[in-house]
Parts: structure tokens; C-alpha cells; sequence
């Protein structure tokens, strides 16, 4: 979370523009609440200039649970979905989708150990859309390019690099992602769908977990996550006051490329498993060439303050997430860090 965001819900924690109760404390029904929901969606709408023909929905269950909602509710009359299996998320979202229908692979780089994001998609007729992950988390890799689908609506997990670039959401029937990376805190998860996808959803799905429904009660069908609505709200005001999702870009193209440059200028100390064209501006994964050097490095990072590197466990080795809120000068810091590290251990590879 940026420290501007956190200081300033600090300021009003017990006294909320002046009304004399918390945030936490207002009901979602009242109109105060509903200020404060409304503001985010537009200033949300803004940022990523969402056309109108696109509803934005606040919901539960984080990015899993929509694992299982896209297929109930965009399913519709088709038996099948394409998804593009790329890493560890997307095995996961359809693994999940495959309770519902048939899904067909249309795409995988599982081969080579998912190691950059495939370009040709082979797209079936007679799925109802077809599902990618924009960034693989765990594994470090992000697509940079998306192909033309003619027509089929694609839908994308956006957890990990929502907000940090520049996004045509017209290509897109819906978007989703969880907050706990560049909207603000767990809890709620921002859904963007396409108005013409609405109303198919199977009669099975439990209501609040019909988008339709959602988008009809304005994404309170039950009690919102008001608490974080109104984080990620502020951190929507942040951005616009940053310059928008544009600085986003270049601060994340400065920050990972900085990273990049250690790892591949370290002789061979440091290396990064993904191919150079494919590799994630948001997690940078690396590993020491000398597997045994690695809880070395990450105790020493620990006492140094540079927390939280150890990487995903599928993957090993380490991971810096240079989500917005990362200032420059905590990458500048690791940096510094690897240099020194790989300096001190340059005779243990
Ligand atoms: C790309 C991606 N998809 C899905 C998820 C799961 O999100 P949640 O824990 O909110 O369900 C994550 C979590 O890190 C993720 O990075």
C-alpha cells in the first residue's frame, strides 16, 4: 500500500469526513458508504477509461473463487472454454474450470517449464471464451503482447499487473483481479465485464455470485468489503494524483529493468529461468546459480530489511514484487544488497 494512502486512512480511522464514525463502523446502506463505492468506481472507471458498455463490480472471494465464477456465469449454452495454461495460476483457474465444463488447452508452455508465454493460441469454435493469465505470479512471466481472438471474449486473470500499465479494456469481455497486489487490501475483488455477457449464468450459481445480479444491486446484493472499498478507493485517488496507470508503466519498466540488468550482468552469480521478451515487470524471479547460496542470501537480505524474497514455493530460489507502492528506493536497496552479496560470494559458484 503506498505510505500516502496509509496516512491519510490513519488521519480519518476514527472520524470519516467529518461524520464523527469510522469508516469501519458505517453502515453500506447509508449514503455515506455509497459516496465512498461510487467514487472508487468512477475514479476507477477513469483510470483505465472502461467504456460504457462495461460494468465495474466489487466483490468476495478473491481471484479463486472467480476461478469458478467465470464458468458459471459466461458458460451460458456452450460445453467448453479455451484457456491458456502458462504457470502456476492458470493451471489452477483451469483445473477449477474443469468441474464445470470441458476445457481445452488452447495454448501451454508447459514444456519448457513455463518459461515464456505462448503466441499461438489455437482457439476452439465452440468455446464460450477464452481464459489467460496476464502474469504469472509464481513463476515470474507476463504476457507483453495479447493475440487477436476474432471475436471470441477473452477473459483475463489481472491479479498480479492490474493498474500497472495502460489497458484497452474493449479487447476484453472481463477482467478480474484480487486487491492484495495494486488495489489495496485483501478482501475485495474488482470485476470488469462486458455488458452482453450478463444473464447467462447457470441456475445454480448462488446470487451473490451472479454478476448480473451484482451489477444490477451495484455490487451490493449482501454487505460489501466496505473497509476495503474505501482503501481501494483511496489508492485509486493516489493513483490519479501519481499521473495514472502511464507513470505506473514507466516506474515498473525503471524498476524491473534495473533488476534485470543485475541478474544478468552478476557472470553468471545471479540467473532468471524466463526468456528475455517474456519476463514479468512485477515479479522479478531469480535464483543464485549455486542453489545452496540461496538461504544464505535470503538471511542476509532479512537482517538487512529487504523482507519477504523468498519465491513462491513451485519455484524456489527468490522474488521481488515491484507492485505500485514499491519506491524506487527499495529496489535501489535490493540492488545494492545483490551487488554486495554476489561480491562477497563470488568464489562460492
Ligand atoms: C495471478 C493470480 N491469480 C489468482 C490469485 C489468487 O488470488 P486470491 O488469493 O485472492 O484468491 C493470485 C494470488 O496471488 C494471483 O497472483
Amino acid at each position: 500500500m503506498p505510505h500516502e494512502v496509509l496516512r491519510q486512512a490513519k488521519q480519518e480511522f476514527l472520524d470519516w469526513d467529518g461524520s464523527g464514525f469510522s469508516m469501519l463502523e458505517t453502515p453500506f446502506t447509508g449514503d455515506a458508504f455509497k459516496k465512498v463505492l461510487h467514487q472508487a468506481r468512477d475514479d476507477l472507471r477513469e483510470l483505465l477509461n472502461i467504456p460504457d458498455n462495461y460494468r465495474i463490480l466489487f466483490m468476495h472471494g478473491g481471484a479463486s473463487a472467480q476461478f469458478s465464477l467465470v464458468p458459471l456465469n459466461l458458460l451460458g449454452s456452450a460445453r467448453s472454454v479455451d484457456h491458456i495454461d502458462t504457470g502456476y495460476w492458470s493451471s489452477k483457474s483451469l483445473r477449477e474450470a474443469r468441474r464445470y465444463c470441458k476445457v481445452h488447452v488452447a495454448a501451454s508452455s508447459a514444456d519448457s517449464q513455463y518459461d515464456h508465454m505462448p503466441e499461438n493460441w489455437k482457439l476452439s469454435p465452440e468455446s464460450a471464451y477464452c481464459h489467460f493469465t496476464s502474469n504469472e505470479t509464481a513463476n515470474g512471466v507476463q504476457f507483453h503482447q495479447i493475440p487477436e481472438t476474432g471475436g471470441v471474449p477473452l477473459v483475463v486473470d489481472m491479479t498480479s499487473d492490474f493498474l500497472s500499465r495502460p489497458l484497452d479494456v474493449s479487447r476484453y469481455g472481463l477482467i478480474y483481479a484480487s486487491a492484495q497486489k495494486n488495489v489495496g487490501p485483501a478482501g475485495v475483488t474488482v470485476v470488469i465485464v462486458r455488458d452482453d455477457l450478463l444473464g447467462k449464468a447457470h441456475p445454480a450459481t448462488p446470487t451473490v455470485f451472479n454478476y448480473a445480479a451484482q451489477a444490477e444491486a451495484d455490487s451490493m446484493l449482501q454487505t460489501p468489503v466496505t473497509f476495503s472499498v474505501y482503501l481501494a478507493g483511496l489508492v485509486f485517488r493516489w493513483l490519479r494524483q501519481q499521473g495514472g496507470i502511464a507513470t505506473m508503466e514507466q516506474n515498473s519498466l525503471r524498476r524491473s529493468s534495473s533488476l534485470y540488468q543485475v541478474i544478468d550482468d552478476s557472470n553468471g552469480f545471479y540467473c532468471c529461468p524466463i526468456q528475455h521478451g517474456h519476463r514479468s515487470h512485477m515479479n522479478i524471479c531469480f535464483s543464485t546459480t549455486n542453489d545452496t547460496l540461496a538461504p544464505v542470501f535470503l538471511s542476509e537480505a532479512t537482517s538487512e530489511g529487504l523482507m519477504y524474497l523468498k519465491g513462491h514455493p513451485v519455484m524456489g530460489g527468490m522474488r521481488a514484487s515491484l507492485y505500485n507502492a514499491m519506491p524506487d528506493t527499495g529496489v535501489m536497496a535490493l540492488i545494492e544488497f545483490m551487488r554486495s552479496f554476489a561480491e562477497a560470494h563470488r568464489y562460492d559458484i
